[in-house]
């Protein structure tokens, strides 16, 4: 079942293949000039140079041999050559009868099916989880979910922090704590006792410190080289350290409504680490550089200026090289991530590893997956990294608290089911149910306006936190969305519980037509989320169908009509409800039953 702008599409080539024109711009879809036509083709001036003649002459050949009266009038012509379709009417309730008989909603396949590692989240041991790591979970969610409906086998791994320096930092910080590692009993009693929050006050406490004493550095980079060196003791405060934050992540995962199929870390590289540094030695790809290993990345000819401590700027080779094994024998962040590849295609056999995590890492994975490449363990075309723009305040910089410090992801949505629940009650929404039915409706709430908030702006763009716009049951928001499916459930309910059924769709008001436009404008969205790993195409798509249902809605009204009318009304009501799901769940956002 193919869309209407390819439909079109198809009829247009044969008439630009006809006229001997090139067939691939005979593209027709859908139209930002509404007015003028609901699907328009540019192909004319594309082609007019070639073709010697002016697009005006073109299109109207072009129109002149449009031949597929079922589908579309002849096109009329715009501007300097600009050709615009619209459906038949036949053409148009076919294809509104078509989504609605399809459990997919119109959506398509994909012709070749991939395998598809998406890794995304991302948080730290150590470290709770913060609003740095809610675009990774949000997006990627979303695009894991995308591949998936599409068609392709797909894995979403979290890819947890969990190997680096940051662990030989805690465990030193343990050790201060402790007055040394002497006593076992005493580190055991510890351990027991350990909470995140404990953690996350530690971390960031040495973090600074570390920054200006080389000894506390030396200190931890030593501990880490002996918790990857396979010290028993580092070990085991390592795994008490990695259980409780794996527990408190999951429990914040959960709550956002994120979920993995692999929950693996940097750490499950490790065993693969020692082989890959032999093989990347045996290859002849590292090399010594003041008492570390490197492999370099760049290309003859790539440098970049690079201004030293004393103010002179040099040329130095870029991207910089890959830091494999550091002076101390540790693995750092690009080591784990060389062998996750490693670890990666032996396991999941991937066609496609997407890496959803934030656009400053950029270089670091530009490093990684050329190292990737020479070393012969994944081509570089199947290694890509989906970046996204940061949350920001309203001071435009990296969202912090009002005391300076990071978010923390519970917080957060704490702080956006608050908000849920007095607007709830301000609408007066949900307030006459169980308090646990209200609770559930404004956890809903909360999470549809933060996802829906961050996948309305296209990934690259950074965008600022504002939970009061986020949660307006007004406007591009989820609080909306969800009140308009909810909606459309509820006139259906009603529908049944009166005995009326749905049935064939006949469209008559220009409402319906644009609604039809918009139910069919499903796929071209999916797949252009798919092909851009970009979400916002179908949030896009969600708020343009919620809006052509309220005018769809304002104009027929379903349940006072009757007959034949209200039939087909009911059934247009359907599928859309049925489409904007899919779609909500696409982004990953759930909807209540009733609100
Ligand atoms: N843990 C990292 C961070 O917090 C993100 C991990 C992203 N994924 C990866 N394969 N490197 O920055």
């Amino acid at each position: 079942m193919k869309d209407l702008a390819t439909v079109l599409t198809g009829a247009n080539v044969s008439v630009f293949i006809a006229l001997g024109l090139d067939p691939k711009q005979a593209e027709v879809r859908r139209s930002d000039r509404p007015d003028l036509g609901e699907f328009q083709c540019n192909g004319a001036l594309a082609v007019a140079k070639a073709a010697g003649k002016k697009p005006q002459e073109i299109a109207q050949q072009a129109a002149a041999l449009w031949s597929d009266a079922e589908l579309a009038d002849k096109p009329t012509i715009a501007g300097p050559g600009f050709l615009n379709f619209t459906t038949t009417l036949g053409a148009l309730t076919a294809r509104a009868q078509d989504v609605a008989n399809d459990a997919r909603a119109g959506a398509s396949l994909v012709e070749h099916k991939r395998r598809v590692v998406v890794d995304y989240g991302g948080p730290n041991v150590a470290k709770g989880m913060h609003v740095g790591h809610l675009r990774a979970s949000i997006i990627g969610e979303s695009v894991k979910r995308i591949y998936r409906f599409r068609g392709d086998e797909v894995w979403g791994d979290a890819h947890f922090g969990d190997w680096g320096f940051q662990m030989g930092l805690v465990i030193t910080a343990l050790e201060d704590e402790l007055g040394g590692f002497g006593d076992k009993a005493k580190i055991e009693a510890r351990l027991k006792t350990l909470t995140l929050d404990q953690l996350e006050a530690i971390y960031p406490a040495y973090a600074a410190k570390v920054k200006d004493d080389a000894v506390l550095r030396d200190r931890a980079r030593k501990a880490t080289a002996a918790l990857q060196g396979g010290s028993a003791l580092h070990r085991e405060i390592w795994k008490a350290m990695h259980d409780v934050s794996m527990a408190a992540q999951k429990r914040d995962f959960h709550a956002l409504g994120v979920n993995f199929d692999l929950w693996l870390g940097e750490s499950d590289a490790d065993p693969l680490i020692p082989d890959m540094v032999k093989d990347l030695e045996s290859k002849g790809l590292l090399e010594e550089d003041q008492g570390a290993r490197i492999l370099r990345v760049a290309n003859p000819g790539e440098t970049k200026k690079k201004k030293l401590d004393d103010g002179r700027v040099v040329e130095v080779e870029s991207p910089d090289p890959l830091l494999v094994v550091s002076s101390e024998g540790s693995a750092m962040y690009g080591t784990t991530d060389l062998a996750t590849i490693v670890q990666r295609v032996r396991d999941q056999r991937p066609d496609l590893i997407l890496y959803v995590v934030d656009q400053r890492q950029a270089d670091h994975f530009e490093q990684v997956y050329r190292a990737a490449a020479k070393a012969g363990y994944a081509k570089r075309d199947i290694l890509e990294h989906v970046g996204f723009g940061t949350m920001n305040g309203a001071d435009g910089k990296p969202f912090k608290t009002r005391a300076g410090g990071v978010l923390k992801l519970q917080d957060l949505i704490g702080q956006a089911k608050e908000k849920a629940r007095a607007r709830l009650r301000e609408a007066d929404i949900g307030t006459d149910f169980s308090s646990q039915e209200f609770e559930d409706i404004a956890h809903r709430v909360a999470i549809a306006a933060i996802k829906f908030a961050d996948l309305t702006n296209f990934r690259g763009t950074s965008y600022v936190f504002d939970l009061d716009r986020f949660m307006s049951f007004e406007g591009k928001t989820g609080p909306y969305l969800l009140y308009q499916a909810v909606r459309i459930k509820s006139i259906l309910r009603r529908a049944d519980a009166e005995g009326v059924a749905a049935g064939p769709i006949s469209i008559e008001h220009d409402a319906e037509r644009a609604l039809t436009l918009a139910l069919d404008g499903f796929d071209a969205a999916l797949r252009a989320a798919y092909d851009k790993k970009a979400p916002h195409f179908l949030a896009e798509h969600a708020y343009g169908l919620a809006q052509a249902f309220s005018g769809f809605y304002a104009n027929c009204p379903i349940l006072p009509s009757e007959g034949a009318v209200r039939a087909s009304r009911l059934s247009l009501a359907a599928a859309t409800l049925k489409q904007l799901s899919l779609t909500l769940d696409l982004l990953g956002i759930e909807l209540p039953e009733r609100m």
